[in-house]
């Protein structure tokens, strides 16, 4: 059976700068990292014994065994960086550490209990291979898991869909409305489906022909056509009225775009592909959710307190972060910690985490 091996590294992964990539990762982590060690102890007791022989694939700087305390020595990480690989062995010891690509792990057939990893199959611009191998590697009545915890990669997502040449739009919006009041930030991301597309190609006065002859499908893609529509010879030439053509555009696009939930499309990108090596009823889908309440740790004292949103781009919110229940009394607290901060240290307020995990489980039959 042939294998592909893409010659591009995986969007962006690795890089250079990889390891600081990894640690902005892990900078956002710092505010839910007790509320993910709650959801893993829950994950571990449902599927596991703790004796199991695990691959961790792309395991990066070890983020996932760092925060799952069993299997000791029977951890096997593996990623495509050796420098990703030498720093976490630095910092974990236990376990072993072999360098190699998703697309041909370097281990024998039907090998380990469990395959999995954590952040990273939307990383793969392969996903076929990567989950081919990872079904290779498993022994029979082993199991596949992924987790996702601060989203899908939403750039990989828009990548796939310029391949595919549907229009797509992104863009950042504040103020997401929850009961998180302040500071909810997150990427909103529209497309056009197939079957808007005539209406919206109409209403900006463009062929399907025209689309077709478009070397790159972007967001703004029909803008020239739609500037001419307007009586404009061009870009040159409708420049001073570009701030308001923009717009006029925009809205025809948001009119017939729908909202993608980047999350819930990969999910189910990943479930239909492992349905095709371990069959349609072995695969499963979950939601965890992963919660803790207390003093804040040293590392979220150096970060603002405050809601983020790292996952669902529809409409529905489900906010991962460390929010304050109590903002009087984290307000009572601040306050009296200029003038006395080792008292305010015994008013200080618990935070309260909460973590997201998007789960997909397959069971090797
Ligand atoms: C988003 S990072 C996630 C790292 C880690 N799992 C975490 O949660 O912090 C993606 C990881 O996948 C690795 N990677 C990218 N392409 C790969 C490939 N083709 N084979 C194996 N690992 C790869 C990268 O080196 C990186 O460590």
């Amino acid at each position: 059976m042939g294998r592909t091996v893409p010659e591009q590294p995986d969007h962006g992964w690795p890089l250079e700068e990889g390891l600081s990539r990894l640690s902005e990762l892990y900078g956002l982590r710092v505010l839910t990292i007790r509320a993910f060690e709650d959801a893993l102890k829950r994950f571990h007791h449902r599927y596991f014994q703790g004796n199991e022989t695990v691959l961790e694939i792309g395991s990066g700087a070890g983020f996932l065994k760092e925060h799952w305390p069993n299997f000791s020595e029977r951890w096997v990480h593996s990623d495509a960086q050796p420098g990703f690989l030498a720093h976490t062995r630095e910092k974990l010891g236990a376990g072993s550490y072999v360098a190699g690509s998703v697309y041909q792990l370097p281990f024998t057939d039907d090998s380990f209990d469990a395959v999995g990893g954590c952040g990273v199959f939307d990383v793969f611009r392969d996903l076929e291979t990567a989950c081919r191998e990872a079904y290779r590697v498993l022994r029979p009545g082993g199991l596949f898991f992924s987790i996702t915890d601060l989203g899908v990669d939403y750039e990989a997502v828009a990548d796939e869909f310029a391949q595919q040449r549907i229009p797509l739009r992104m863009r950042r919006k504040t103020k997401v409305p929850s009961f998180f009041s302040r500071d909810v930030e997150k990427i909103q991301i529209d497309y056009l489906p197939e079957e808007h597309l005539d209406a919206f190609l109409e209403s900006v006065g463009m062929t399907r022909e025209e689309m077709d002859a478009c070397p790159q499908i972007t967001s703004d893609f029909a803008f020239d056509t739609f500037a001419k529509k307007q009586g404009f010879s061009g870009r040159a030439h409708c420049f001073e009225h570009f701030d308001k053509l923009i717009p006029d555009y925009m809205e025809l696009f948001t009119r017939y775009a729908i909202p993608l939930d980047t999350n819930a499309y990969f999910t189910e990108k990943l479930r239909k592909t492992l349905a095709r090596s371990f069959g349609e009823h072995a695969v499963h889908l979950e939601k965890m959710q992963g919660y803790y309440q207390g003093k804040r740790t040293p590392e979220q004292e150096k970060q603002e307190v405050r809601a983020f949103v790292y996952e669902n781009q529809g409409d529905r919110v489900q906010p991962s972060g460390c929010y304050l229940p109590w903002i009087i009394e984290y307000e009572l607290y601040r306050l009296t910690h200029q003038r006395f901060p080792n008292f305010a240290k015994r008013i200080e307020p618990p935070v309260a985490e909460v973590v997201n995990l998007d789960v997909v489980v397959a069971r090797k039959q």
